[in-house]
């Protein structure tokens, strides 16, 4: 399915008019690039492939201390920004994010203690749907979204894949991240790029990244440091603007720079 397909739902042409309030806000930029979920195993390595590039990050955690022990002490280019997309309201989410020039969300419900069943909607759709809602609020122009494969299982034919299955049993948590990709993609006031990984492996990347388009892969892992760069060339790619992005690994894939991966999804 399209993004301009799942746009039409009658919920989502709602979200369209919400979204739409904030478009003559002044558009962010002087801070570089906020990353939401920044202690979590994708967002940490985000946070490094931006700052090896030498931009300008502020890796946004729940706790501060977990924070400078995942990433280091704040330095010339790195700093620290307290973020709860559950607890905190829409308005300070908004005065949060205000001059970033976009925001990379690699967010995701995981339990740390008892397992709270509604954690997937809370973060995965709700906290991720008001996210997006601060950063046309905020006027900051550009959001990529660490999504997942499958996530539009259902609609893609794929109700029976056994991932779609056993994903969708602790919380409806591919579910959850639908209702986020499809109110984002119904905004008008923000460039987006959601990019849907297979599975995440910790290892070093293997093989070349395969680029699918919206529904295209339904199976396939790949290395974390491999999403963080293909998020991180989204942030200024023309080809990735408002586009939906499927990666896997594959030893065989066509050798393919970025935007031509983009372009090609
Ligand atoms: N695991 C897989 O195979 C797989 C496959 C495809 C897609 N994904 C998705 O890819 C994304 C990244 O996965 P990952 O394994 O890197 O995640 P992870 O290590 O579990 O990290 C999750 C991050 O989200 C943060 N977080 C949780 N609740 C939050 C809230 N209310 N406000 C702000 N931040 C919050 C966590 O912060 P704390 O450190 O404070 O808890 C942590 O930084 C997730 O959305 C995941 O669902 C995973």
């Amino acid at each position: 399915m399209s993004g301009l397909k799942q746009s039409g739902s009658p919920a989502s042409k709602l979200s369209v008019s919400f979204f739409n309030a904030g478009n003559d806000k002044k558009v962010g930029g002087n801070k570089g690039v906020l990353v939401v979920g920044a202690t979590g195993k994708t967002g940490k390595r985000i946070v490094e492939v931006l700052l090896k590039k030498g931009r300008k990050v502020t890796a946004g955690v729940r706790d501060l201390a977990k924070g400078e022990e995942a990433l280091g002490k704040p330095g010339n280019k790195l700093s620290f920004l307290e973020v709860d997309v559950v607890a905190d309201s829409p308005t300070t989410l908004a005065e949060k994010v205000t001059d970033y020039s976009a925001v990379i969300c690699a967010t995701g419900y995981s339990p740390s203690g008892p397992i709270d069943l509604l954690g997937p909607y809370k973060v995965d759709n709700k906290g991720t749907t008001k996210l997006a809602e601060a950063l046309v609020a905020a006027g900051v122009p550009k959001m990529v979204l660490v999504s997942s494969l499958l996530t539009n299982g259902w609609a893609a034919g794929q109700g029976l894949n056994k991932n779609y299955i056993i994903l969708n049993l602790f919380g409806g948590v591919l579910v959850a991240k639908n209702t986020a990709e499809r109110k984002i993609m119904a905004t008008t006031g923000l460039d987006w790029t959601i990019v849907r990984p297979g599975g995440l492996r910790e290892s070093p990347p293997e093989g070349r990244v395969k680029y699918g388009k919206a529904d295209t892969l339904f199976g396939g892992s790949i290395s974390r440091y491999s999403v963080a760069e293909v998020c991180v060339a989204a942030l200024d790619s023309k080809a990735a603007s408002r586009k939906i992005v499927e990666i896997v690994s594959e030893g065989d894939a066509p050798k393919l720079t970025f935007e031509q991966g983009f372009a090609s999804a």
